[in-house]
């Protein structure tokens, strides 16, 4: 049987959109900022949310679903094992899903927040490689967090962003807690180490 040439076209066409979806779900979109990172870049983009039912006349009692992520890159020349960060969650936050990472402080989902913030750690990607081991392979350099949740009381235009994002692995120099989505840890200069810790500094 002969196969007319447009079949071949329509499926080589359709093979190189399967492989750009792919590639879009994983994909890491980092922002200019990263570039002057020399350690650990910590980023926490807001996706998206929703008011959700009850609506009520109370706006301080409203809840709203939300999606974020927490993006950790290690830029710098050292590997980081066992990355672990907080998210200061300031919105009585109640988390359904945490994608990519483990929490520390919790149990089981739908997991309470309060106003104590959340510690996670990397799962499964728990060592984040440097660039030079890796060839700048973003995704042994990186690791993607996916959280769901519901947050309360924020009015629209309000700030949706937790009072600060941390690294808490020992070693490093971490700016002022910020309300930024993002943010570069430095490594220390350690004992005996050639690393060299460039300025502090907050993107
Ligand atoms: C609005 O909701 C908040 C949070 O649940 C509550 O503390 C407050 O008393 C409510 N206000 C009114 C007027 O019902
Ligand atoms: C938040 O921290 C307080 C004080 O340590 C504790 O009593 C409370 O149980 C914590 N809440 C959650 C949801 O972990």
């Amino acid at each position: 049987m002969r196969v007319p040439w447009q079949s071949w076209l329509l499926l080589f066409l359709y093979q190189i959109h399967q492989a750009n979806g792919q590639d879009d779900a994983n994909a890491i979109t980092l922002p200019k900022e990263v570039e002057a990172c020399n350690g650990i870049f910590l980023q926490y983009p807001f996706d998206s949310r929703q008011k959700e039912y009850p609506y009520l006349k109370n706006a301080t009692a409203q809840s709203w679903a939300f999606k974020s992520e927490l993006i950790v890159l290690n830029t710098g020349t050292t590997e980081l094992k066992s990355w672990q960060a907080f998210i200061g969650f300031q919105h009585d936050e109640i988390l359904v899903s945490v994608d990519g990472a483990t929490v520390l402080n919790g149990d089981s989902f739908p997991m309470k927040v309060e106003k104590n913030g959340t510690h996670l750690t990397g799962y499964p990607q728990a060592d984040l490689k440097t660039a030079i081991d890796t060839a700048g392979d973003l995704t042994q350099m990186s690791a993607k967090v996916k959280i769901k949740g519901t947050m309360f009381g924020v009015k629209l235009g309000g700030n949706v962003m937790p009072t600060n994002i941390k690294l808490e692995n020992e070693g490093f120099k971490c700016p002022q807690a910020t309300a930024k989505a993002s943010i570069c840890f430095f490594f220390r200069r350690a004992f005996g180490s050639t690393m060299e810790s460039s300025i502090q500094s907050e993107i």
